[in-house]
């Protein structure tokens, strides 16, 4: 039997164990393991889930380095040890539970065992090496943790650890593992280099990278902010430096508690590890003191300008009366801000860079203003606040964050951002700049998201028409083709309003290897089918749940006399056509009766099971029909907008699909009833599915159609159903799509709020 083992390179630690003992098996039977490397952090996308390591045969899959262990034993026992094969398997599950932790004081305690296990030992179990010393060396090896501790204070490791340690990396088959890994780093890094990816950060170090993500918490992520955090973890991975998550909660009208847990669980869905998280917040005494400091330096005035009057001056370069103010008179002004006294709540607080500098943002930014509304953390110990201009740089700066990342639209401000750590002297980061990403039919903003949740064209933050990291998720958007998404974009400066099938395609590519075939037929019309041939009495067979990835398992598959296919199949036949059941064989069209309608009322099929399926033209669908089969709703979205890229003076409500959310109710196969909320499946013949909610009492299971970038479906319907230019692709394309037979049945919410009732 051959094995393909599996490693992901970017794994913490990397599987080198398994390396090892693979390479051991090879040794014996020589090509016995092809190793292969992939650079990722997990094999998630191979259909296990935090494995770090896989190890596939034609029909076995083994995931911890236990299993494999056990797996690869089976060409070269010396894995097991000579006897007592118990030992070893005991400290193979040892190593796969304690030593893989990020707690210090657990490894710590999982040292000590092992120093004190090895006193008298030259190896784990026995008088050789074994699997179980391959895989403790590997994930001491690949850990942090233990490598600082082996480099710095080796000596509290005790005496026996690290001689066995030393003596485990010394053998030519670590060595060999070690040096094998390495390479493929190596190759990788290289051809990353060459390919689409110049993205690096200027003046970075390896290890002293900062990065930071300072969401405002007021509201949920969205995809362009995934873009800024996935960037800001790029990096801060890429350089093995340190990742920030910072609240940026400098307005207490806008922002709550709640958005920060909300902001928190998104990134958690994007697989962004919230470890360090700070608030500007954190910072406001700090803050406040510059504040004074600006002023006194004579950098700052306080403006009692109004609003409009203030707009107006900084558009014509106009200064403003208070701009001369003396350093005395400013402190004063700014205690009254401070106190919020009447005349404080007229003013607020500017940097004095330029009256008519040709960058506007230069222009006596805002940089402190009054706001009586209590903070979610400070209460009402401050009433003023500092603007997110003068705050970024200087909690940048003290934070210690060497790259600030921020979205090209912000390049004007750029030089304010260097302008307020020089007035404070103050360490200055560097700015690197990547470009906002807009898609098509899609709005990003806040507000204008807000709105459409208020109106009710939504049925909230997450739902699957909403460009929020919620909604695409529930859409069965996967982390991994999000990440490489964003990754490919890149650098890139170009502001392009993007296409969503890039990253459906993407999406497709990661779940269509591992998501299990399932049949659907839709409800309406239905129509029943006599089988002739067909056994009287139901028959289960095993079928597997995806013909070309059987470790996915078996499914049962009921066949029998009597079965349903969909009315737009069925209204095709023509009487003794030769048409093909999938999944069972042939069968011969021998009867067609038609309702008044025209609709297909029933029919007569003969099996033909020797016909040859390479000959018939229709391959459909079909269940048997009984108590068995599931209910399901099927649900598919079209875009909220009718129009790809909204300009500037038009109204949103001009161009709200009027029904964008079609529902179909159907049956499916039985084993459909044990899928778990968020399974991702194939539907043979209509497309990918995810389990959005699964069958409650008499409600049935909703599975939502997930897009696949290809034209026909991410083609808008709305635009397709005015006719006009309905896109040849979509009906070229899409013989066996969904939307085309859907129901469109507007979801009551949206016929409600359109008063089509
Ligand atoms: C601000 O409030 C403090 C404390 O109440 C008071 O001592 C001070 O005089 C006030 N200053 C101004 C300018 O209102
Ligand atoms: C079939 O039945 C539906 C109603 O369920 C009707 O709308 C349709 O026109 C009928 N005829 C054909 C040929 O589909």
């Amino acid at each position: 039997m051959s094995y393909t083992l599996t490693v992901a390179t970017q794994a913490s630690p990397v599987a080198l164990g398994v390396v090892a003992s693979a390479l051991k098996a090879n040794a014996i039977q020589p090509q016995a393991v092809n190793i292969d490397f992939v650079p990722a952090k997990n094999l998630e996308a191979q259909g296990a889930s935090n494995a770090t390591s896989l190890l596939k045969s034609r029909s076995e899959q083994y995931a911890t380095a236990k299993d494999i262990s056990l797996a690869l034993a089976k060409i070269d026992s010396s894995l097991l040890g000579a006897a007592n094969s118990n030992e070893v398997n005991e400290w193979l599950v040892f190593a796969d539970e304690q030593l893989k932790s990020n707690d210090f004081k657990a490894l710590d305690g999982a040292y000590k065992k092992l120093n004190k296990h090895l006193t008298l030992r030259s190896y784990i179990s026995g008088y050789q090496p074994t699997a179980a010393d391959f895989i403790i060396w590997g994930s001491l090896k690949g850990s942090p943790i233990f490598s600082k501790i082996y480099k710095s204070k080796k000596e509290s490791l005790g005496d026996y650890l690290p001689r066995w340690y030393e003596h485990i990396s010394s053998l030519p088959i670590t060595h060999d593992a070690s040096n094998l890994l390495q390479k493929s780093q190596e190759t990788k890094a290289k051809s990353s280099d060459q390919g689409k990816l110049e993205i690096g950060l200027e003046n970075a170090d390896m290890g002293k990278v900062v990065t930071r993500f300072p969401p405002e918490p007021s509201g949920y992520l969205h995809i362009g902010h995934a873009k800024a955090a996935l960037l800001n973890q790029y990096f801060a991975e890429q350089y093995k430096g340190k990742l920030i998550l910072r609240f940026d909660d400098t307005n207490p009208s806008k922002e709550k508690v709640e958005f920060e847990e909300s902001i928190k669980e998104d990134l958690a869905l994007i697989g962004f590890p919230s470890k360090i998280v700070t608030h500007t917040s954190d910072y406001f005494d700090q803050l406040y003191e510059y504040a004074i400091q600006i002023i006194k330096s004579g950098k700052a005035y306080v403006d009692d300008t109004d609003q409009a009057t203030m707009r107006d001056q900084r558009m014509n370069g106009v200064p403003s009366k208070s701009r001369d103010l003396t350093v005395e008179e400013n402190l004063k002004r700014f205690e009254e801000m401070k106190n919020a006294t009447e005349f404080g709540m007229k003013c607020c607080l500017r940097a004095k860079i330029s009256v008519d500098d040709l960058n506007k943002a230069m222009r006596d930014p805002v940089i402190y203003r009054v706001n009586v509304t209590p903070h979610h953390f400070t209460g009402d110990k401050y009433k003023v606040y500092p603007t997110y201009d003068f705050a970024c740089p200087i909690v940048d700066s003290i934070e210690g964050v060497t790259h600030a990342l921020r979205t090209n639209e912000y390049r004007d401000r750029n030089p304010q951002y260097y302008w307020m750590l020089d007035a404070l002297n103050l360490r200055k980061p560097t700015i690197w700049d990547f470009s906002r990403i807009n898609f098509v039919y899609t709005l990003l903003s806040k507000r204008k998201l807000q709105w459409f949740v208020d109106q009710g064209f939504v049925t909230g933050w997450d739902d699957p028409r909403f460009p929020t990291v919620r909604g695409i998720r529930r859409r069965g958007m996967t982390i991994e083709a999000l990440k490489q998404y964003i990754i490919m974009q890149g650098a890139s400066q170009n502001i392009l309003t993007l296409e969503w099938d890039k990253l459906w395609a993407l999406n497709k590519k990661i779940i269509d290897p591992v998501a299990p075939r399932h049949t659907a037929i839709v409800k309406e019309n239905v129509v029943k089918c006599k089988v002739i041939g067909a056994p009287s009495k139901p028959v289960i067979e095993d079928k597997p749940k995806h013909k070309k990835n059987p470790e996915l398992g078996n499914k049962q598959t009921t066949f029998s006399d009597i079965i349903l296919m969909e009315q737009d199949d069925v209204s095709t036949f023509e009487v003794n056509e030769e048409i093909t059941l999938m999944d069972w064989g042939n069968a011969f069209v021998r009867d067609i009766k038609k309702d008044e309608n025209g609709n297909v009322s029933s029919a007569e099929l003969e099996l033909h099971l020797e016909g040859d399926f390479k000959k018939t033209k229709k391959k459909v669908t079909w269940l048997s029909y009984g108590d068995e089969v599931a209910d399901i709703i099927l649900l598919d979205h079209d875009y909220l907008l009718t129009k790809k890229k909204l300009e500037e003076d038009d109204e949103v409500i001009d161009f709200v699909t009027p029904v964008s959310e079609f529902k179909t109710p159907s049956y499916a196969d039985a084993n459909v009833k044990n899928l778990k909320h968020g399974d991702i499946i194939q539907l043979e013949r209509k497309g990918f599915y995810i389990v959005d909610a699964v069958a409650t009492g008499s409600a049935p299971a909703q599975l939502i159609h997930i897009p696949d970038g290809k034209a026909s479906s991410m083609a808008s319907k709305a635009e397709d159903n005015k006719g006009a230019a309905a896109p040849a692709a979509k009906k070229a394309s899409a013989p066996t799509s969904f939307p085309k037979k859907a129901l469109k049945v507007a979801s009551d919410l949206t016929k409600q709020v359109l008063g089509t009732n």
